[in-house]
């Protein structure tokens, strides 16, 4: 328990108001602040969280902030505002939406929390937390996306289902951007220690792969009228815990790469080691040819939507 934490929360719709739900139910922190365009509901939300805690004699107390200004001096702050892609936009049009939406609270929070730990979870994820690592001026250690915890999470789970055993003794890994060109590394994954190319033919590995790099997307075509937020909020809530915790563990995280990996000017999920100070270590992970190709197939993707926001001036006038 850590008292006289404080998490900042933009964004109170599922995602958000699930890690906060789920911080609340851990007492992981003082202070839970909501922040949303839609005051009641995240008021009403708030007030439920509150009194859920109060159930479980969590200390956590959940507030709402009307504005930005609201949220001061927060510990760690978690942004998952963002427009959803509606009929009709393009990669692009949302790509802009977002990137615009994620400036302006990124200036909020450099101004009213300038010591915050910012965890970007608004999509597209790998140029959202590029967007606000600008935008913020903060050191890259502060400024993480999260992707690869529910990635990693997801394929577990497949693999959990492929094998009929082994729940809660996997360790899957999953690196690079979250979209359909993250990549899966089963040579790093692991069943108690075992590893999956032993348990698994190539065959069964392959569609586990695929059903990874499609989770998101299997979900959505579930629900129809939204995202998955369980596990990307409880993914969320992994990395807040280990930050206000200090906890030195690692995980797969979202950052700006300076060298790491070969790559500079761009943020892909690779694993770090996360503390008191965000982003504390970069771990580099021997790949293979064929992972080093997936690999930067996937940084390129995301390269490419950084170019698109510098095509379009978005970075002009960049502090
Ligand atoms: C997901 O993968 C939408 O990025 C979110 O579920």
């Amino acid at each position: 328990m850590n008292q006289g934490k404080r998490v900042g929360i933009v964004g109170a719709g599922n995602v958000g108001a699930t890690v906060a739900y789920s911080l609340a139910m851990l007492g992981s922190c003082h202070e839970i602040i909501l922040r949303d365009n839609k005051i009641d509901v995240a008021r009403g939300k708030a007030l439920d969280m509150s009194q859920a805690a109060s159930a479980v004699r969590s200390h956590t107390v959940v507030k709402v902030a009307e504005t930005m200004e609201d949220m001061v001096d927060c510990d760690v702050v978690v942004v998952t505002a963002g427009s959803p892609r509606l009929p009709g936009m393009s990669r692009d049009d949302l790509l802009m939406t977002n990137a615009n939406i994620t400036k302006e609270v990124v200036e909020g929070i450099a101004k009213y929390s300038p010591n915050a730990i910012i965890i970007m979870v608004s999509n597209p994820l790998d140029a959202m937390t590029y967007v606000a690592l600008k935008e913020s001026g903060f050191e890259r250690s502060r400024v993480l996306g999260m992707a690869g915890i529910l990635d990693s999470s997801r394929m577990a789970a497949f693999i959990q289902e492929k094998l009929g055993y082994g729940g809660g003794q996997i360790r899957a890994s999953v690196m690079g951007g979250h979209g359909d060109d993250m990549v899966p590394l089963p040579r790093y994954s692991t069943v108690a220690g075992v590893p999956l190319t032993d348990l698994l033919s190539d065959k069964e590995i392959e569609e586990i792969v695929h059903r990874t790099r499609h989770g998101g997307a299997e979900i959505v075509a579930c629900l129809k009228t939204g995202s998955a937020y369980y596990a990307p909020a409880k993914s969320t809530a992994i990395m807040v815990e280990a930050i206000l915790k200090d906890t030195k563990q690692i995980h797969p995280c979202a950052v700006y790469l300076d060298g790491e990996y070969g790559y500079d000017n761009v943020v892909s999920g690779v694993p770090v080691m996360i503390g008191a100070n965000g982003a504390e270590k970069i771990i580099e992970v021997t790949l293979n040819e064929k992972e080093q190709e997936m690999f930067k197939k996937s940084c390129d993707s995301v390269k490419e939507l950084i170019t698109t926001l510098e095509k379009n001036k978005f970075f002009d006038g960049e502090k």
